[in-house]
């Protein structure tokens, strides 16, 4: 189990700071998890709880790459203020002392200029941000043609797939994914509805909107699954964190086994 301080004893919004060893205070404050005089809001405390957890399940990953590699590549795709990059470089990459590097991926410049500047200010000199849609990056000249490790938190809609492709081509050995929310299979549920509620019994399971927005969403998910165990990939679909800290909740880490599964990609 990773340390945790806890601040039992102090005031309401100060309670329970479940900040990790290794984590400085400095740098949740620039990220707004924490505010200038320490206190966070529940809004911080999810995030943060969110990306811990996601951190626990990549340290194991990191420290498996570190054990065979003399450095570790990361992508982060749709990296919006990099929170997850950031306190990975914190408490896993700036200890290394080699050439690992964490790339950030964001559409939004605002957000890399700032992410460039904070990883200035810090001296956290192997982050790099790139202005860039995820399926750009894909053959961007700006990063490797191999990396070792995929990231996609939350990255909207179809960006995740996006991300998917990304590593595929960058020959990643481990993806790990946790999706967001899900427009087109939805989409393609509600046009085939008429001619399908005309004709099957399995219509059920996506005639009201909302379930047609959920099954949509499972469906996608079980499509990126079939896909990455059609590449080669020992797939694992879990939850990220109790469903009371994020509707958003599906984790998916893919493992390269260099053994392409040919029923998944029947199915
Ligand atoms: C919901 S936010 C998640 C940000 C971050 N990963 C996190 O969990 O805090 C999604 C981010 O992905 C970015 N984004 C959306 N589509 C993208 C694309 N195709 N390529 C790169 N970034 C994208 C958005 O600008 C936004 O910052």
């Amino acid at each position: 189990m990773p340390k945790l301080k806890t601040d039992a004893n102090k005031p309401i919004n100060e309670q329970k700071h479940e900040i990790r060893e290794g984590q400085s205070h400095e740098l949740l404050k620039e990220l707004h998890i924490l505010t200038r005089d320490g206190k966070m809001n529940q809004d911080s405390r999810r995030k943060l709880k969110q990306v811990y957890h996601l951190f626990q399940f990549i340290e194991k990953l990191l420290n498996e790459l570190k054990s065979r590699k003399p450095s570790i590549s990361l992508v982060d795709h749709g990296a919006g203020k990099s929170y997850l990059g950031f306190i990975l470089y914190e408490l896993y990459f700036k200890n290394l002392n080699d050439n690992s590097q964490i790339f950030s991926i964001e559409t939004r410049a605002e957000l890399v200029t700032k992410g460039e500047e904070l990883a200035k200010r810090l001296g956290f000199t192997g982050m790099k941000f790139l202005n860039l849609s995820v399926a750009d990056s894909t053959s961007s000249q700006l990063l490797p043609d191999k990396i070792d490790i995929v990231t996609a938190l939350h990255a909207c809609n179809t960006a995740t797939d996006d991300a998917i492709d990304f590593a595929l081509k960058k020959q990643a050995e481990y993806i790990v994914l946790v999706p967001c929310c899900q427009a087109e299979v939805a989409a393609s549920l509600r046009k085939v509805k008429a001619a399908a509620l005309a004709k099957s019994e399995l219509h059920s399971l996506w005639a009201h909107p909302i379930h047609a927005r959920e099954f949509g969403s499972h469906l996608t998910n079980v499509l990126r699954c079939l896909q990455l165990e059609a590449h080669g990939y020992k797939v694992t679909a879990t939850e990220l964190i109790g469903w009371e800290h994020s509707m958003k909740n599906e984790l998916i880490i893919a493992e390269y086994t260099a053994k392409p599964n040919p029923q998944a990609k029947e199915r």
